[in-house]
């Protein structure tokens, strides 16, 4: 099982961008804790960071037939992409969004997702720790429907 971890702008500077909200920890220690994580569920990761809207667009489509599942933090692009809603829709797979911070405990803005629902589940609040919950949440999901698919077919 491969699932991929999209993270959009402003998510590379981790660590040192307001730590009090988002914590003192790097993208990269977070995607080595998931990755750690993974290793024993039998699951491999793939990591995708981009500030621009479009290149997280044409990954997430490319991810299509490529990966089994995704966890995207879009960050900004959250609240304001349709274009990202529709690659998540258009690529047919279950995918997880996760958030650092608790974005309904923020401004109003922050409440809204274009993503949500399209997406299986949300992770919000836990920090980096989420981005694990959050692998554990796609593996279950995905592992659940592969059971309920092999019931169904006997
Ligand atoms: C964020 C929340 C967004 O509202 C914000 O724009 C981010 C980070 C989070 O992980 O908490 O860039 O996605």
């Amino acid at each position: 099982m491969n699932i991929r971890v999209v993270n959009g702008p402003n998510l590379a500077l981790l660590g040192k961008r307001e730590p009090g909200i988002y914590g003192q920890e790097t993208l990269d220690d977070i995607l080595e804790a998931v990755r750690l994580r993974a290793k024993p569920l039998g699951v491999t990761i793939e990591a995708f960071q981009s500030d621009i809207e479009g290149e997280l667009v044409r990954y997430i489509g490319q991810s299509r037939g490529a990966a089994n599942g995704l966890l995207i933090n879009a960050g900004a692009y959250t609240h304001t992409s349709i274009a990202i809603r529709d690659a998540i829709s258009a690529s047919g797979l279950a995918c997880v969004e996760v958030h650092l911070s608790n974005v309904h405990a923020r401004e109003p803005f922050r409440r809204h997702s274009f993503m949500s629902d399209v997406c299986v589940g949300q992770v919000v609040g836990f920090g980096g720790y989420g981005y694990q919950l959050a692998l554990d949440a796609i593996v279950w999901h995905l592992r659940t429907r592969m059971e309920k698919k092999a019931d169904k077919h006997g």
